[in-house]
């Protein structure tokens, strides 16, 4: 394919060239953007790994709807500080540890996801007071120094003494090791931290709130027009543009991803080549926004969002 394709980020120019079938296979695989957002969540999480050791450790509750990003982020710090091993000592340390939040919010279900990300298979199978001991002991010999907790509003779904028993054992492991929590959440979870006056104060938040119209928008949609490799150039920061995306995602950001991804795909397919505001109507596209509604309306938060955003 020839052309120079002007438009596009250099490093995209030469995507555009080859095979649709491998234009399509580039656009489907997951890739981190710097959203001013993500970015802005990821130095707190840096500052939190490097606040000095103090008696009462600040933690941090990242919240939003589903689909805001707030596992990509914790992913992706995670991933920046791995398991590493000293060559001196031979000592393996995880600075960060990324925890999965238990089906039900038992102590012990919690402390067995700790040690299930430490690789550590003799497990006490004490009372939750001994596991509790362990599980200290074991965080310390690997130099954990922050510990993430995803999807924490899983947490409401339990009783109310469940929930206060599961806030009591976060309060212990920072208290003890004296390292931050961070935990993610839809903005239902805020109330529960609340709920312990000793956590409510420690918890600063950082909220990602829904894409609007303005100034980031458009970065992200001039991001899409350099970067989708599509043959032809599109114009899609216009202001009609950005009303239409925000119409169709409820500027959810995952939605925002998947609707281009699905746009540059048909316009792929189509041979057009360009998005512009006609292709949004392309019943083409209805497929990816459907499934997408399916999978949400399993999802009560996001359900009553949606119902409470429609009225
Ligand atoms: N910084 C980012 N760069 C690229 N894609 C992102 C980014 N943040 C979110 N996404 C997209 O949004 C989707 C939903 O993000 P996710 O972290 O799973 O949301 P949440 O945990 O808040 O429900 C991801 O699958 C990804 O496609
Ligand atoms: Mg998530």
């Amino acid at each position: 394919m020839s052309g120079s394709f002007d438009h596009l980020h250099p490093r995209v120019r030469e995507v555009a060239g080859k095979p649709d079938k491998e234009r399509i296979a580039w656009l489907q695989v997951d890739r981190w953007v710097k959203l001013d957002r993500s970015e802005a969540a990821l130095a707190q999480l840096e500052a939190l790994l490097a606040y000095p050791t103090r008696g009462r450790m600040p933690c941090l509750l990242i919240h939003g709807t589903t689909g805001m990003g707030k596992s990509e982020i914790l992913e992706r710090f995670h991933e920046r500080h791995p398991w590493s091993i000293d060559t001196k000592t031979g000592r393996e340390t995880l600075p960060v540890l990324l925890a999965e939040m238990p089906p039900e919010a038992t102590e012990i279900d919690f402390y067995e996801a700790i040690l299930d990300q430490l690789n550590y298979r003799q497990r006490s199978s004490g009372t939750a007071r001994e596991r509790r001991g362990q599980v200290i002991a074991v965080m310390a010999d690997a130099g954990v120094r922050v510990l993430m907790l995803d999807e924490i509003d899983k947490m409401l779904g339990s009783t109310p003494r469940q929930q206060k028993l599961f806030l009591n054992s976060i309060r212990y492991l920072t208290n003890q090791l004296r390292i931050p929590i961070v935990c993610a959440g839809a903005t239902g979870a805020r109330l529960a931290i609340r709920t312990d006056p000793n956590l409510a104060d420690r918890f600063a938040s950082f909220e990602l709130h829904h894409w609007q119209k303005g100034r980031a928008l458009k970065q992200l949609l001039a991001l899409f027009s350099m970067s989708l490799p599509l043959r032809k150039p599109s114009d899609l920061t216009t202001s009609e543009m950005q009303d239409e995306v925000i119409k169709m995602t409820a500027g959810v950001t995952g939605r925002i991803f998947r609707l281009f991804e699905a746009l540059a795909i048909a316009a792929i397919v189509s041979g057009r080549e360009q998005i512009d505001l006609g292709s949004l109507r392309d019943e083409y596209l209805l497929l990816p926004l459907v499934s997408m509604e399916v999978q949400k309306s399993e999802d009560h938060a996001v359900a009553g969002y949606l119902f409470g955003d429609a009225g």
